[in-house]
């Protein structure tokens, strides 16, 4: 039988309710996800589902990956960094794209958004990618510490981590060949910072690939978006995991 457990813990950018909607634990418990919600006071609180005896994913402290050939060791601290230090669903998925799709990402400059533990960048090294992981500050320490752990001597590709926060100035970032991004569309408040990133980060030969859980309408609100810049299909479902993965190429401008 599940049971839900409550703790409340600070967070200082969202709060997160993941209880507020009755329906919650029979609707989420294979993926444990979380309502976010934004507050002035900036207190969280989240509502913890887990099956007596066995956590569920985001709730382990490690999680093993076996994916672009390499065995990964990631560390997850939900009850600290929230969002940030866990792995999502749509990460896996798009790592599995990219090991069927190597060429993607082989040789070429690689950034991923909003890269949380960083697991997507960190597989696009692996089959030759030079890669910049981004994250918001707060979420910095742990996303390098991943990086570090799980460099190999045998990795094609290269991979570093930088501060990249799509609310600040973007000047210092330059433009990529390719921008990866895994469940980076999820707060309706940050959808036209992420879009301006998307659009300083890419050059209309840039190859943009979301990996995304379609939550709520709000969600595809941010497609409609992005179509203002850029020309979106959906290429890849998972229909297990309930992922999309879209790719997007910016419209050429007529001179
Ligand atoms: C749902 S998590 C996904 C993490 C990771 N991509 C994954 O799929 O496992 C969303 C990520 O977006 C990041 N994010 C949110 N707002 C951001 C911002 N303004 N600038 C940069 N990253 C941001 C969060 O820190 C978080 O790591």
């Amino acid at each position: 039988m599940l049971h839900v457990k409550f703790y409340c813990l600070s967070l200082t950018l969202y709060n997160i309710v993941a209880g507020e909607d009755s329906s919650y634990c029979n609707k989420f418990t294979n993926d444990c996800h979380a309502m976010e919600h934004q507050t002035e006071s900036g207190t969280a609180l989240a509502v913890v589902p887990y099956t007596e005896g066995r956590l569920l994913p985001h709730h382990r402290p490690t999680r093993d990956f076996h994916l672009g050939g390499h065995d990964i060791h990631i560390q997850q601290d939900w009850g600290t960094l929230g969002v940030a230090a866990v792995v999502w669903d749509a990460a896996i998925v798009l790592c599995e794209y990219l090991e069927l799709h190597p060429e993607v990402v082989g040789q070429k400059q690689v950034v991923e958004l909003g890269a949380g533990t960083g697991l997507v960048g960190i597989v696009a090294s692996y089959l030759g990618g030079h890669v910049t992981v981004t994250e918001r500050r707060e979420a910095m320490a742990n996303l390098r510490k991943m990086v570090d752990s799980n460099t190999v001597d045998s990795c094609p590709g290269s991979i570093t981590a930088k501060e990249l926060d799509w609310t600040t100035d973007l000047s210092p970032h330059p433009q990529y060949d390719v921008i990866l991004g895994a469940d980076i569309v999820y707060i309706e408040d940050t959808f036209q910072a992420l879009l301006r990133t998307l659009v300083h980060t890419a050059r209309e030969d840039t190859v943009v690939l979301l990996s995304c859980r379609i939550r709520y309408d709000r969600d595809l609100h941010f497609l409609t978006l992005l179509e203002s810049h850029f020309v979106v299909d959906q290429i890849h479902y998972d229909k297990s995991r309930d992922i999309k993965i879209f790719s997007a190429k910016k419209i050429k401008i007529k001179t």
